[in-house]
């Protein structure tokens, strides 16, 4: 009762028709200028700035001829300024950004000398607020830096295993509640390099669409056999597992050496939160294993942080691989793999990123166990907890008047990543733009990491956020969104509206 009351919470509200309408318009205008610019280039009327084949290679298969490419170079191109900002300060509430500037229209980039300071920033995944420079609260990893230095040159199973790793390995499996911890130099390499320890040829793994690419990645090189189910769609997931057990592998119909269900906790693109306990039901029903990748989940959601096993209240011994990294909540680097004592124990010999990769750096560890201690209250504390209190009440307020005010918001009520959908091109480009100007960094994410018609804003909610300065964001998202809508009224009235879309 609780799972489907949790999944009543998270909303994907459809587009009205004539926001879609407007989307499909925008783009089709932008793509048929396109065509016309790259016609324009072809015949030597426009200058090219792309990589090109030489003349000698214009009769070869061209190297650049999907539409990803088209869209990089006539779509992109015009927004580019708002993507991959330089950022020169810690990734606090807060930050700094180096200004720049584009003398031909986004193809290149140039310096002012001029830093934007002290924006507010909501494109951070620093969940808990431990991405921080306060020496008071880093006494222990500059005194642990000066005790081992920053690097270990080499490998856990050679000379690189420290009594702090160790210590980070038990802290971590006493606040996850399992028997055993690994823990890994970098999370990306966590999926994609103990995935294919995991799974192999004959094996069968069940993804969802929406996963992240460190986990596809991890699937492929495994050499197993993908499928792909709907976004935390049950039936999606139930049709294949059953699909699987009855049919076997193909042609021979043997059975599955391993189904293994692969999730995230929280979806960085949709703010949707995985449907545990029937993920649990449904894994139990058919023999099958479940990975849980809690990226975004652990530390952000929980009464303690504990992720979405908490959230639920699920026992973390009904998930059979349990994955999380330090990059978000924990404001460091790195990741881990919990779950039984053989599963680790197997890991620590077999994965790769244990055999080949170099073990965690002292002072990153130390800054988790730090962050750990203070969620446990081990520091003597009650921060931690503080903390998380703070972060679902910014996630509650932040959520709750954004949609008062009218925004389409996806995801769940829970969920620190809030995605608010802007849809038209031209929006995503001047939200983005106007919002700098009045110094909230914001992340603004298209096609092709969301379907094209469902260009949005992503705020990532930290504990470290005031409320002034939420209330900053929500006036301002306000004033511009309702801005852009009288501009796009005024631009159909006045019939300049072709040039609305091309800003
Ligand atoms: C779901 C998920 N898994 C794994 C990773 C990789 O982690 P890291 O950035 O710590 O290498 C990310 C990164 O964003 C992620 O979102």
């Amino acid at each position: 009762i609780f799972a489907s009351r949790q999944y009543q919470r998270e909303s994907f509200e459809q587009a009205p028709m004539y926001v879609a309408v407007m989307t499909y318009l925008g783009f089709g205008i932008v793509t048929l200028f396109g065509y016309l610019r790259d016609f324009l280039r072809a015949v030597g009327l426009e200058k090219c700035h792309l990589a090109q084949e030489r003349d000698e290679q214009k009769d070869f298969v061209p190297l650049y001829q999907d539409f990803e490419n088209f869209y990089t170079r006539n779509l992109y191109m015009r927004v580019r300024d708002n993507w991959n900002r330089p950022v020169c300060s810690l990734p606090g509430p807060v930050f700094d950004l180096m200004e720049r500037v584009s003398d031909d229209y986004n193809w290149t980039f140039r310096f002012t000398g001029r830093t934007i300071h002290n924006a507010i920033n909501m494109g951070s995944y620093n969940y808990l607020g431990f991405a921080e420079n306060n020496a008071d609260f880093l006494k222990t990893v500059a005194d642990i830096t000066h005790q081992y230095g920053v690097g270990v040159c080499s490998t856990r199973q050679e000379i690189g295993n420290l009594s702090i790793h160790e210590e980070l390995e038990e802290l971590v499996a006493s606040f996850l509640g399992v028997e055993s911890t690994m823990t890994f130099g970098m999370g990306f390499a966590t999926n994609s390099m103990n995935i294919p320890a995991l799974v192999g040829k004959g094996c069968l793994i069940l993804s969802d669409e929406l996963n992240h690419t460190s986990l596809i990645l991890g699937a492929r090189l495994s050499g197993a056999t993908i499928r792909v189910f709907k976004h935390n769609n049950m039936h999606s997931l139930e049709k294949m597992l059953r699909e699987a057990v009855c049919s076997g592998q193909p042609r021979t119909h043997r059975p599955w050496k391993k189904i293994l269900i692969m999730v995230e906790g929280i979806y960085s693109m949709e703010g949707s939160v995985v449907q545990l306990p029937e993920i649990v039901a449904l894994k139990k029903k058919y023999k099958a294993y479940l990975y849980l990748d809690e990226a975004h989940s652990i530390g952000a959601v929980g009464a303690s942080g504990r992720g979405v096993t908490e959230l639920f209240d699920v026992n973390p011994a009904d998930v059979d691989v349990m994955m999380g990294t330090f990059t978000k909540s924990f404001g460091a680097a790195g990741g881990y793999i919990a779950g039984k004592k053989e599963l680790v124990d197997y890991l620590r010999s077999h994965s790769h990123s244990a055999v080949y990769a170099s073990a965690m750096s002292p002072p990153v560890t130390e800054q988790i166990i730090r962050a750990m201690k203070c969620i446990l209250g081990k520091d003597g504390g009650r921060e931690g907890i503080r903390r998380i209190r703070q972060l679902a009440e910014n996630t509650r307020y932040f959520r709750a008047r954004l949609k008062e005010m009218g925004f389409i918001i996806y995801g769940n009520d829970d969920s620190p990543v809030v995605p608010i959908l802007l849809y038209m091109p031209g929006k995503v480009a001047a939200f983005a733009r106007e919002m700098l100007e009045r110094k909230i960094g914001v992340v603004v994410v298209g096609f092709p990491a969301t379907p094209i018609s469902e260009a949005r804003a992503r705020f990532c909610l930290s504990a470290a956020h005031t409320r002034a300065m939420l209330d900053q964001v929500h006036t301002h998202t306000h004033t511009h969104t309702h801005r852009l809508h009288c501009s796009l009224r005024k631009a159909v009235t006045e019939r300049t509206f072709f040039f609305f879309f091309l800003f």
